[in-house]
């Protein structure tokens, strides 16, 4: 016979023991193995209930409440170790998880345009406006429209200046983009009002004003019935509107094969003594007309070439030339 006394006994230490392992169960895994440990079927409390039908019967129930007592009391806190272990990993989570957004945010570079393509655009919006559009040719030109189109005859000395990087015995990387104005007269009839970017080569030596790589803008336009008088008024609209109305403007004579006459444009910034050539211009030669077909009786044409590094330079106070292809990155986030 078993008596109940020894059973309290068993439960208190059952009690102590449960009461110590508890707070040591640190994950829901342990947690489960020892509510198997202890309230399963074969568990410690378990073999308790075996023992029932040894007790006496007038302590039975007696023995069978106290059991259940001590299974509720292990179940119950079974369950409030799982919730405290569940509540501690989700905070565990939340703190790991947790975005400050007072913090200063990640900085990611953003990019522009280079300073020479920005100056380009906007003077390709200038004349655009204007009613011109954009035409392009070749950077590797052939020696027709390079020279003998632009009345630049073999052996001329006129030559000599644009006598650059041959590629073989016909082509050469183009000195300017005048050669874009043959084309485009070749291929459509007049009007023509256009204006022509585009990288351009020349035997240069570097030096603060001088690159053997460049870019400039041609601009030509050929109708019936347009004088010097025309191409000076377009200049100095441009002029006004790239450098500002304070700026000065003057022409003065000067040769280039392809037009009669020649001019050479200089401003002359406000608060400078110096007057600085922005481009050569003139008036179509009626030889380059009529070599591209046009009745040179009927229709003429002026034509001014400007280089994007020049006015870069003149308007921004870039010194060098070389810096624009220098890749620095301290020059060119300036712009
Ligand atoms: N092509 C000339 C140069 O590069 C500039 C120019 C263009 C002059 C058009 C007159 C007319 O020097």
């Amino acid at each position: 016979m078993r008596g109940l006394g020894e059973l309290k006994e068993k439960i208190v230490s059952l009690e102590a023991d449960l009461g110590l392992r508890v707070e040591e169960l640190d994950n829901e895994k342990a947690v489960e193995a020892f509510r198997i440990e202890y309230l399963g079927r074969k568990g410690r409390v378990s073999q308790l209930f075996k023992t029932l039908p040894e007790f006496d019967v007038n302590e039975r129930a007696q023995a069978g409440k106290l059991l259940n007592e001590l299974k509720e009391k292990a179940s119950s806190a079974l369950n409030i170790r799982k919730g405290e272990l569940s509540a501690a990993s989700i905070k565990r989570r939340v703190e790991r998880d947790r975005v400050d957004l007072t913090l200063p945010g990640i900085y990611h570079r953003v990019g522009h345009l280079h300073l020479l393509t920005r100056v380009q655009q906007e003077i390709e919006s200038i004349f655009l406006r204007m009613g011109f559009s954009v035409a392009s040719g070749p950077e590797i030109e052939d020696e027709y429209y390079n020279f003998e189109a632009l009345n630049i005859p073999k052996d001329h000395p006129a030559r000599d200046e644009w006598d650059t990087f041959y590629i073989d015995d016909t082509y050469l990387l183009r000195p300017h983009t005048s050669p874009v104005q043959i084309r485009v007269m070749k291929d459509s009839d007049p009007p023509v009002r256009i204006i022509c970017p585009g990288r351009c080569y020349r035997r240069d030596n570097q030096d603060a004003t001088h690159s053997p790589v460049f870019h400039q803008v041609e601009l030509l336009w050929v109708e019936k019935g347009l004088s010097l008088a025309n191409l000076k008024y377009m200049i100095e609209l441009f002029v006004y509107e790239f450098f500002g109305e304070e700026c000065e403007m003057r022409l003065s004579g000067d040769f280039f094969p392809f037009t009669e006459p020649s001019v050479q444009v200089h401003i002359r910034v406000p608060g400078s003594s110096e007057w600085l050539e922005i481009m050569g211009a003139g008036m179509v030669d009626p030889i380059v007309l009529a070599e591209v077909g046009y009745d040179e009786e009927q229709v003429n044409g002026f034509a001014f070439g400007l280089g994007i590094e020049r006015m870069a330079m003149l308007r921004y106070g870039i010194e060098d030339i070389r810096t624009f292809l220098g890749n620095d990155l301290r020059f060119i986030t300036q712009f």
